[in-house]
């Protein structure tokens, strides 16, 4: 098993662990905490690159309770310094699961795979097959031993490390050992290997990461709305997307939310709709970077008056307007019933909703369904209803808290439950 932890943005550990949970064979968990997840695997490397909730992946190295502020200053720095340069760190195992990460480029470059290998553009299954091959043809005279590795230390300290320790010297102190112990050089600009050291309240933790650009980094985007890998967190929070679903995105934007499903489930019809044309020109730009333009549909229009059939819609996702650049809070209070109304007509029953929100407007969200919910059936099967659309319920299923940058916002999940007349 190979020692894993990855960080992911603040609210998406548990997307994360569900990821790993799915897509990676016999995978430990050994712990989540906030923007970090440990586990171990037994995979080859490339299958882990496939991950889309994840922001970068190390392999660790060592984590630990953090003793700095626990023993004098001096005292600290000394342990900090033989933890580096003796035991229980063992650099050449770590450095050799590294090592077969960067051979895993290697190899895709010599296969004509583009240059950044990426795992955007190949399946889980296509990475699996090229990584075993890879191990296939390995030979052990590629051990890390002789690797003449340049390196930097890049160091992160919050809570109350930060403020007794500055993070430069914990990294020349570690910098320094490195040289001492294992002759690599420094080499601040352009490292051959990073040694990423965060010291928490909690942990220290030690780790390399196996790529030089994030997981998150989505070259095929040219705009950039929403972080992809909150995208994603919202494509699986809406579920059970499979050949044949259809999506809407009612207030498309550039389509990050569109192009990120698309890439991820080809299987699937994507409709992005937006009101503004600047915006859609953005949109038809990520799309036709990403070349997903054969399952993604943009039209102009607005959300109150959606130009599409009733029930043709299987899941929405939407990240509603928030801020002054689409409209103040108090605009999105007058659209947000009507688009509810709109939607309302053009999902099927059974179909599920997510909208990611910003805390502001999160209860305003939940008392338009609620109102919503009163206007369909006023009076537990009231006879006023006719249009079969309309005899139906939405009912709250999730509510994750995350952050949209700074901006505590929610993933809020419905589902429409068509309810029946007695
Ligand atoms: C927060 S942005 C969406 C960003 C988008 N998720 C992305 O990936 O780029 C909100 C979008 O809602 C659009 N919008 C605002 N009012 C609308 C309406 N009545 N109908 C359709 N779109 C609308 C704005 O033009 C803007 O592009």
């Amino acid at each position: 098993m190979v020692p894993y932890f990855c960080t992911v943005g603040k609210g998406l550990e548990k997307f994360c662990v569900l990821e790993l949970s799915e897509k990676v064979n016999d995978v430990q968990i050994h712990e989540s905490i906030t923007g970090k997840v440990f586990f171990s695997s037994k995979e080859p490397p490339g299958v882990l690159l496939a991950l889309k909730v994840v922001e970068r992946l190390f392999i660790l190295v060592f984590n630990g309770e953090q003793f700095l502020c626990q023993v004098p200053s001096s005292r600290a720095l000394r342990k900090l310094k033989s933890l580096v340069e003796s035991d229980p760190i063992n650099w050449d195992i770590c450095l050799n699961h590294w090592r077969a990460y960067q051979e895993l480029s290697e190899v895709n470059v010599s296969s004509g795979v583009e240059a950044q290998f990426s795992s955007q553009f190949v399946s889980a299954s296509c990475a699996k097959k090229l990584c075993i091959s890879y191990v296939e043809s390995c030979d052990d005279s590629h051990s890390i031993t002789n690797f003449p590795a340049r390196f930097r230390v890049s160091c992160k300290c919050s809570g109350i490390v930060r403020k007794t320790f500055h993070q430069q010297l914990l990294a020349r102190i570690i910098g320094r050992s490195l040289v001492k112990t294992r002759a690599w050089t420094v080499d601040l600009r352009n490292p051959d290997v990073e040694v990423y050291v965060h010291a928490s309240d909690q942990y220290l933790t030690l780790g390399l990461p196996v790529t030089k650009r994030p997981l998150s980094d989505r070259p095929f985007l040219k705009h950039i709305k929403v972080r992809s890998t909150l995208c994603h967190a919202v494509l699986m929070a809406v579920g059970g997307l499979s050949s044949g679903s259809v999506v809407l995105d009612p207030m498309c934007g550039a389509a990050t939310l569109l192009v990120e499903g698309a890439v991820s489930f080809p299987s699937v019809t994507f409709i992005g709709l937006d009101i503004c044309p600047a915006q859609l020109k953005r949109a038809k730009e990520n799309v036709n970077t990403a070349t997903v333009g054969e399952h993604v549909h943009l039209l102009l229009g607005s959300a109150v008056c959606l130009p599409l059939k009733d029930g043709c819609v299987s899941h929405v996702i939407c990240d509603l307007p928030f801020g002054n650049k689409f409209g103040s809070v108090n605009d999105v209070k007058r659209l947000l019933p009507d688009v509810l109304l709109s939607l309302n007509r053009v999902i099927c029953s059974g179909g599920k909703l997510a909208f990611l929100i910003s805390n502001t407007l999160t209860n305003f969200l939940h008392n338009s369904v609620h109102n919503l919910n009163t206007f369909l059936f006023p009076n537990q099967g009231a006879n006023c209803v006719t249009r079969s659309y309309l005899v139906c319920r939405w009912k709250a299923l999730e509510r994750h808290s995350v952050k949209l940058g700074e901006l505590p916002a929610n993933i809020c999940v419905f589902e429409k439950e068509s309810v029946k007349h007695d």
